[in-house]
C-alpha cells in the first residue's frame, strides 16, 4: 500500500506542491480553557510538528508555515519571550533527534532581530539541512510579505546601481528572484485556521493564484484529518490562472 493510500489524504499527483499555513488561533484556544496565551503557542507549536511530518509523509514538496510576523512584535513582551523559547526548543530538539531526518528546513523573513542565541541555533539548522533533499519545510520568522517586497526591490536597485542589471531587465523573473523564496514554486494552497479570512501580510507576491482556504479550527485542534480534508477539497477546485 502506498503511503497516501495509509493516510486519508489524496494521491500525490492531487496533491498542492507546495502548501502554505498560517498557523492563527493558539491564544483564542488557550482562552477558552483559562490558560495563558503561552500554553496556546507551547500547543501550537506540538501540532506545528505533527502536521509538517504529515506533509514529508504524503509527499507535499514545499510546505511554509506563518510562526512570527513582523507585527507579532507588538504584543506584550512576555508573549514574544515565551515564542522565542519555543522556537529555539524547536531548533534544539530538531538539531538533537532529528539529525538523519530528510526535511529541508529553510528560514524566510529577518532572523536578524531575534537573540543571537536563536540566530545561532538557525544558522546551525539551516547548514545541517543544506544536502537534504526531501521536502522543503519554510519556517516563516519575523516574516512580512511588505518587508518581503522592499527588500527585494533595494537588491534589484544596488545591482543596477552597480552596473549589474538594467532597469528594463527588471521583470517578474528578476523580482521573484530576490526574494527568500527564490527558485521555488509559489504556495498552491494557502490555509487560515482559527475562521479569519485574511493574508495578514503573509507571501503578498507569491499567495497570487494561490487557493485560499479559511478553516473554522483552532490551530492547536488541527488534526491530520482535517488536513486531509482540505486538501480533499483543494483537488476539487478549478484553477484557471485568467485563462478560461
Ligand atoms: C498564532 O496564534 C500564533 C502567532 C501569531 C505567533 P495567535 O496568537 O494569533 O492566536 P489568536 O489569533 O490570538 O487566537
Ligand atoms: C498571523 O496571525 C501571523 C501568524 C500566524 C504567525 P496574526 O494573529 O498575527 O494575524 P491578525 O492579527 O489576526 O491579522
Ligand atoms: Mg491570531
Amino acid at each position: 500500500m502506498s503511503k497516501a493510500a495509509q493516510s486519508g489524504a489524496p494521491a500525490p499527483e492531487y496533491l498542492p506542491r507546495h502548501l502554505a499555513i498560517i498557523m492563527d488561533g493558539n491564544g483564542r484556544w488557550a482562552q477558552q480553557r483559562g490558560l495563558p496565551r503561552s500554553a496556546g503557542h507551547a500547543a501550537g507549536a506540538a501540532v506545528f510538528k505533527k502536521i509538517a511530518r504529515y506533509c514529508s509523509r504524503i509527499g507535499i514538496r514545499y510546505l511554509t508555515v506563518y510562526a512570527f510576523s513582523t507585527e507579532n512584535w507588538t504584543r506584550p513582551p512576555e508573549e514574544v519571550g515565551a515564542l522565542i523559547t519555543l522556537f529555539k526548543e524547536y531548533l534544539e530538539e530538531s538539531l538533537r533527534d532529528f539529525r538523519d531526518d530528510d526535511i529541508k528546513v529553510r528560514f524566510i523573513g529577518d532572523t536578524t532581530r531575534f537573540p543571537k542565541s536563536l540566530q545561532e541555533l538557525i544558522a546551525e539548522t539551516w547548514e545541517l539541512c543544506e544536502n537534504r533533499t526531501g521536502m522543503v519545510l519554510n519556517i516563516a520568522m519575523n516574516y512580512g510579505g511588505r518587508a518581503e517586497i522592499v527588500r527585494a526591490a533595494r537588491a534589484l536597485a544596488e545591482k543596477a546601481k552597480a552596473g549589474l542589471l538594467s532597469p528594463g531587465e527588471i521583470d517578474e523573473a528578476a523580482f521573484a528572484g530576490e526574494l527568500y523564496t527564490a527558485g521555488q514554486p509559489d504556495p498552491d494552497l494557502i490555509l487560515r485556521p482559527s475562521g479569519e479570512e485574511r493574508l495578514s501580510n503573509f507571501l503578498l507576491w507569491q499567495s497570487a493564484y494561490a487557493e485560499f482556504m479559511p478553516l473554522d479550527v483552532l490551530w492547536p485542534d488541527f488534526t491530520e484529518k482535517d488536513l486531509d480534508e482540505a486538501l480533499a477539497a483543494f483537488a476539487h477546485r478549478s484553477r484557471r490562472f485568467g485563462g478560461v
